[in-house]
């Protein structure tokens, strides 16, 4: 029979002394978590996740890009399950609840099924995708990118880190390549709660963020090459010096993104090479990520960057190799989803403000195979990618509570839907 989902309530306490707990696999001085995708501490975060979902009775599977699914059984063992979830990999300076709180919202709304005995129509499941940051291996989002089948499994697997080795080396290292083909696991749904790592929940005194959509985003590697030269000897008018074209590109890349209210820019990650206070720098790599709602602002804002090279390259007698990685359009959510999240809010008594993402999130590759959408709660002074990234617990608490409510409407859609 299936149950009265009203009486259902998380516990946020419960939730909480989890983020505080898995926040100490990685943690760091400031507060934070430094928890790369596939390294050690990634493993012993798994392991965690593991044996708590399996101490509830879950099945975990785990596919070829390393990500987790944890199954409690439905009626209905042909119906797909409807999936919730977020990863467990951090930024290197990141915060406790990018990522976590969604894996471990969602843990907690399993749990509370599980506590009541509350029988679901469909299966429910948590997931936990491998390399959401792309800090390590770019780009972000690299397994649900290829679970929605936008990027080709040998190719995310071949991607490298900076010190070259890659994705499917260290997916091996730490055990947790699984059998199952990334892409083959049906879900009739998937919500994910995030923190808002923006600024306007909080601003506005809102408590949820109903997520229509995310933003579409770039990523490029340029390379600048110049000459390694002496920095005593070598005259002024004679160099050809690659971090200066770079610090230039890194200018245009700003002054561009500015050019749109809505638009970003940002260059994260640079390297010098040869990396001495006396050498002229004769090779930069640096990575740029830009973002907007139109795509069509990412053209110019490409095409001004291509120019903005190519006019470097005569003057200070450089090669610039720009190397588009990564185009992601922007993603609408599935109007069912989006209503589901509505209606548990509402049902919960929060009140909600509709937003698009200006942060990349699973939830948008799943999007292109399954009905998806996004919770959003706020976070203090909208930082995130950062130690201090902060949401209270009732904040988390409101998250995972929307979350249950909305898989159990829709849950209830799916069994009027089969019949
Ligand atoms: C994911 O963290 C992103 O860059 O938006
Ligand atoms: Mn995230
Ligand atoms: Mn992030």
């Amino acid at each position: 029979m299936i149950g009265n989902m009203k009486n259902l309530t998380i516990d946020p306490e419960r939730l909480w002394d989890e983020l505080m707990e898995t926040a100490q696999i990685g943690a760091t001085p400031k507060g934070g978590i430094c928890r790369l995708t596939l390294t050690e501490l990634d493993r012993q975060v798994r392991d965690w996740f593991k044996a708590h979902c399996e101490g509830l009775g879950c099945t975990v599977t785990v596919d070829d890009m390393g990500t987790m699914f944890a199954r409690r059984p439905g009626q209905r063992s042909d119906v797909p399950p409807i999936a919730m979830g977020s990863h467990l990999d951090t930024q290197p300076t990141g915060g406790k609840f990018d990522g976590a709180l969604g894996v471990l919202a969602a843990l907690e709304a399993l749990r509370t099924l599980t506590l009541a005995g509350y029988e679901t129509f469909a299966p429910i499941e948590v997931v936990n995708w491998t390399n959401e940051e792309g800090a390590r291996f770019a780009p972000a989002l690299i397994a649900s990118g290829v679970f929605a089948g936008v990027f080709a499994r040998d190719w995310a697997a071949a991607r490298a880190d900076r010190s070259g080795e890659t994705f499917a080396d260290a997916l091996e290292t730490i055990g947790y390549r699984g059998p199952e083909p990334c892409g083959q696991h049906k879900l009739s749904a998937f919500f994910e709660v995030h923190i808002e790592q923006g600024p306007y929940l909080e601003a506005e005194g809102k408590d949820i963020g109903v997520v229509t959509g995310v933003q579409a985003m770039r990523w490029y590697e340029v390379t600048v090459t110049g000459q390694d030269t002496h920095a005593g000897t070598t005259p002024m008018a004679r160099r050809h010096d690659a971090l200066l074209g770079a610090a230039r590109l890194v200018e245009t890349v700003n002054a561009s993104a500015r050019k749109s209210a809505s638009a970003v820019g940002t260059v994260g990650l640079l390297e010098v090479k040869p990396g001495a206070p006396n050498v002229v720098p004769g090779e930069v790599f640096f990575m740029i990520d830009m973002r907007d709602p139109d795509p069509a602002v990412l053209d110019r804002m490409e095409s001004e960057i291509a120019q903005a090279a190519k006019k470097l390259e005569a003057e200070l007698g450089l090669a610039i190799a720009l190397k588009n990685i990564w185009t992601q359009p922007p993603q609408a959510f599935d109007p069912d989803c989006i209503a589901a999240v509505r209606a548990a809010a509402k049902v919960s008594g929060y009140s909600t403000r509709d937003m698009i993402s200006g942060a990349g999130h699973d939830a948008a590759y799943v999007a292109r195979v399954a009905p998806a959408s996004m919770i959003f709660v706020p976070c203090k002074d909208g930082i995130s990618h950062n130690e201090a990234e902060y949401s209270s617990k009732e904040q988390c608490a409101a998250g995972a509570q929307v979350l249950l409510q909305a898989v159990l409407d829709y849950d209830r859609q799916l069994a009027e839907r089969y019949g």
